[in-house]
């Protein structure tokens, strides 16, 4: 196939997202076979409404949250499809037009109409914990979904533990040892910048809040998690002028920008008791997100997506227009260890083969020494203008496998399952939803997780799923 623009060719996976679909893929149209020991619900989430009314919004970061659902039981799949039914979907819906505040532009109508907080979109990740299924979005709290349905049931607030104000970040983790569910969310706080910390229990209650003092309000996505700390990195990413954006003279994506001369600290917090146990100066850099981190001969491991900072305004710019251009975010993974005696710290290029993102890990490692990782990226087949390929980093051998999704195929952040409970690390699957342009459909990938060879199935949807952030598992 002939592209007209091979750097472009992913656009049309960003288009409107179909609602409340519910249907089996038969059995005939699986191209392989799927695993009889892989049992459970394989999740998406992402902006899966983009615009209203043809015309797009101000980021792809204030799209409409829609979650997928895969079914995978005896060989077979179902799907379902559902948008978080916010209040600003709900309302934007019925008025087909902007009527909310979002990260990357302002409601119409200036000062007082733009007094409130961020809507929320309900779209960066997805998690099963407590026995309650979450839509998680950084600038609020989270909505809450029926495992089955996909209805959305309610914003999530933990018998009123977390306030209506409170942030609840896309990125908590679950402690393998404890059950417990560990998250954070930045907050302005009466006396200044702080980050709320929570944990919820393996029964689905909230059983503490913390927070510490922080230097800034900054945006911050992920942190990292070892097996008795929360590692916060509250990088130089913040706002310029925060009266303007209070004013909505700027929108919050234009008036938040990296600034390294403010330094950037870590905050090491006690998981036990959420005290500050000690931070530490490092010289400033921009992640996203984390892969797995622990602590070894009193080091703490923590592993990021570091992202290239060279691409500043210009990347930033096509961020923005993300709609109608190649990709342009992508980092590698960099290691920092932190000195909890000495207070050094120590930086690190990781084996890396590929631009990436979304890095992941086996879950049942988090917060203790694992050897792999799996990530999205970017490969120089014929349409590099999106994430095209999944990445497989051995850290102790320095070997990287690289899956290519092919031509105007492009894949998604990569889920590990175990193939057991007690299956060996790397020993499972790699699930990932890929979108393919030629057919404008999306499909779900199993791939054997330790090679990375030809997939083990293939099963096509009827629909497209559009380009998204997350992805999760439960084996309910
Ligand atoms: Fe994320």
């Amino acid at each position: 196939m002939t592209w007209e623009d091979p750097l472009t060719a992913h656009c049309s996976g960003f288009r409107t997202m179909q609602d409340n679909l519910s249907y089996s893929i038969a059995a005939q149209d699986i191209c392989g076979t799927i695993p009889e020991n892989l049992k459970g619900r394989f999740f998406r989430i992402g902006p899966a409404r983009n615009e209203l009314a043809g015309k797009p919004f101000g980021h792809w970061f204030d799209g409409d949250g829609a979650v997928s659902s895969f079914r995978i039981e005896d060989g077979q799949v179902h799907y379902r499809s559902s948008f978080v039914k916010t209040p600003k979907y709900l309302d934007e819906t019925a008025a087909q037009r902007v009527l909310y505040r979002s990260f990357g532009h302002n409601a119409p109508g200036g000062f007082f109409k733009n007094l409130h907080m961020p809507a929320n979109c309900a779209n960066t990740s997805i998690v099963y914990h407590g026995g309650k299924l979450l839509s998680l979005f950084e600038g609020g709290r989270p909505w809450r979904l029926d495992l089955e349905t996909l209805d959305t049931i309610g914003e999530e607030d933990f018998d009123e533990l977390l306030r209506p104000r409170d942030t609840y970040s896309a990125h908590g983790k679950v402690h393998p040892r404890t059950g417990d569910y560990i998250n954070f969310g930045m907050a302005a706080g009466i006396t200044g910048p702080q980050m709320n910390l929570f944990r919820v229990s393996p029964s689905g209650c909230m059983v503490k809040r913390g927070k510490i003092k922080v230097d800034r309000m900054a945006f911050c996505h992920d942190n990292a998690m070892t097996e008795n700390y929360l590692v916060v990195m509250v990088m130089p990413v913040s706002f310029k002028s925060p009266l303007n954006v209070i004013l909505a003279r700027d929108t919050i994506d234009q008036n938040m920008d990296y600034q390294p001369e403010l330094g950037m600290k870590v905050y090491v917090v006690s998981l036990d008791d959420f005290s500050l146990i000690r931070t530490f100066e490092v010289d400033p850099f921009a992640f996203a997100h984390c892969s797995n981190c622990w602590e070894e001969n009193g080091e703490l491991f923590v592993d990021v997506l570091q992202l290239d900072e060279e691409q500043g305004e210009q990347g930033k710019a096509q961020f923005r227009d993300i709609f109608h251009q190649p990709f342009p975010a992508c980092g590698k993974m960099q290691r920092y260890r932190f000195n909890m005696i000495t207070g050094a710290v120590q930086a690190e290029a990781l084996p890396n083969e590929l631009p990436c993102e979304f890095p992941q890990w086996d879950w049942r490692r988090t917060g203790s020494k694992s050897r792999i990782i799996y990530t999205a990226g970017i490969c120089q087949n014929e349409t590099p203008g999106f994430y095209n390929a999944l990445q497989r980093i051995d850290l102790e051998s320095g070997d990287v496998k690289v899956f290519d999704s092919g031509s105007g195929r492009y894949v998604s952040e990569p889920i590990f399952v175990p193939r057991t409970p007690d299956a060996p690390e790397s020993q499972g699957y790699l699930l990932t939803a890929v979108y393919d342009a030629r057919t404008e459909l999306s499909e779900l990938l199993i791939l054997d997780a330790d090679t990375l060879s030809e997939p083990i199935a293939t099963v096509p949807l009827k629909n497209h799923i559009p380009h998204g952030f997350h992805g999760g598992w439960t084996n309910l």
